[in-house]
């Protein structure tokens, strides 16, 4: 085909590593110890030179400023989660811009595991890539795979990850896809049309790369073990519906990598283009943490919370302030490790806003409680707003399911 990038190709590397039969995943040595990161558990704090690691560790590129010259020559702007390195890394974003500016349209294709309610470090990646099918005029396949969160989470029963799958759609079509060009599939019920080409892909995986790639061992269950190329399935659907190669790109959180590294790695043999993707980092949570995390739902903003609940969870925030007042003057604050200063930079400061927000709160002249006063007001109206889009959601449904 044509010189898709094949230097990610560390899977051997990987194989070999934890090519062990025991039943044990090896911590990697690239990554601190308190650093675990699968597609089903974060753990651990990341900051920049973690998700350097991960990136060296997954074999991805960072998004340079080549790549970025490129966007803004196409789109005529930067969106501000690309500029503020929120997406940070990427592969073959820039072979899939080479193919759009020939003439070859992509889809976009992201997804959810319907494993809780839906909060602001969730949506973050999907404000983008609504953004991406806005200017790209993109059409969107968007996975919810409720048969992994069912095998993965042991107190999830089958009722309960209906409810979520339900919940969780209504968030996805508040987001503002464009429903001519988005559909939405839901793995149990739209299964026959994933079906055919997982067992394509099944077929050229063998266990030892799945248990090296996703860290399975003898213990997994084997549903787990099997449901990989489902959600590898979606990268090629496109070709497929199309009836010819298309590109793919993925804009997700860079835990899910591994799906796509098997993905890519058997793409040319079926016939299909690698997916791209675009990865982003994790929205920090309210406390001091890695990721907002549904299982302590004090420390993540979600969109059905109450707007009193929202303003409490912002003003009981973990910040990067100094224990009093009188010190915050005089030592100044650490606006990276804030999470308030995070939010308030990804979903709502201006770029301007956010670098005087950042060199006032480092100098001391700015204290935790206007920041954590701005992101309450600000994030109180984006939930009220969210949750009207929310409730017209109902009626829309059928107009967005694959089928
Ligand atoms: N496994 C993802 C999750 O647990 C859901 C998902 C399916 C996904 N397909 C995807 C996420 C594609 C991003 C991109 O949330």
């Amino acid at each position: 085909m044509d010189n898709q990038n094949n230097k990610n190709s560390n899977k051997d590397n990987f194989v070999n590593k934890y090519n062990n039969d025991n039943n044990t995943f090896e911590h990697d040595s690239k990554l601190p110890n308190d650093i675990f990161v699968t597609p089903w558990e974060v753990q651990g704090k990341l900051g920049e030179e973690n998700y350097a690691k991960l990136m060296e560790k997954f074999g991805t590129q960072a998004i340079s400023t080549e790549l970025i010259e490129k966007i803004k020559k196409i789109t005529g702007e930067i969106h501000p989660l690309i500029k503020f390195h929120y997406f940070f890394s990427h592969r073959d974003f820039d072979w899939l811009l080479n193919k759009y500016e020939n003439g070859e349209s992509f889809y976009l294709y992201t997804g959810r595991g319907p494993s809780g309610l839906i909060h602001m470090g969730h949506i973050l990646p999907w404000l983008f890539t609504r953004y991406m099918q806005d200017k790209f005029k993109s059409k969107l396949l968007f996975q919810i795979t409720d048969d992994e969160k069912f095998l993965y989470n042991p107190d999830l029963d089958r009722d309960k990850i209906a409810e979520y799958t339900y919940e969780n759609i209504l968030d996805v079509i508040a987001i503002g896809f464009k429903p001519e060009l988005t559909k939405i599939i839901v793995d149990t019920k739209h299964i026959k049309h994933l079906y055919p080409i997982a067992t394509e892909i099944a077929k050229k995986i063998t266990f030892s790369t799945a248990k090296a790639v996703f860290g399975f061992t003898t213990m997994t269950n084997i549903g787990m073990i099997g449901f990989p190329p489902i959600q590898a399935a979606p990268c090629f659907l496109p070709s497929i519906i199309e009836k010819k190669p298309t590109p793919v790109l993925i804009p997700a959180a860079i835990d899910q990598d591994p799906y796509w590294r098997i993905t890519r790695d058997v793409a040319e043999k079926l016939g299909f283009y690698k997916p791209a993707q675009i990865h982003s980092k994790f929205l920090p949570g309210l406390s001091n943490s890695s990721k907002m995390s549904s299982s302590k739902p004090e420390t993540a903003i979600f969109t059905t919370d109450e707007p009193e609940i929202v303003e409490k969870k912002v003003l009981s925030s973990f910040t990067g302030g100094q224990p009093t007042i009188d010190l915050q003057k005089k030592l100044g604050a650490n606006a990276n490790i804030c999470p308030v200063f995070w939010y308030l930079k990804y979903f709502f400061d201006s770029e301007k806003a956010s670098t005087e927000r950042y060199y006032r709160c480092k100098s001391g002249n700015l204290l935790c409680g206007e920041c954590k006063n701005q992101l309450a007001e600000k994030s109180k109206e984006f939930i009220i707003e969210f949750k009207k889009r929310r409730e017209k959601a109902r009626d829309k449904i059928t107009d967005f399911m694959f089928e």
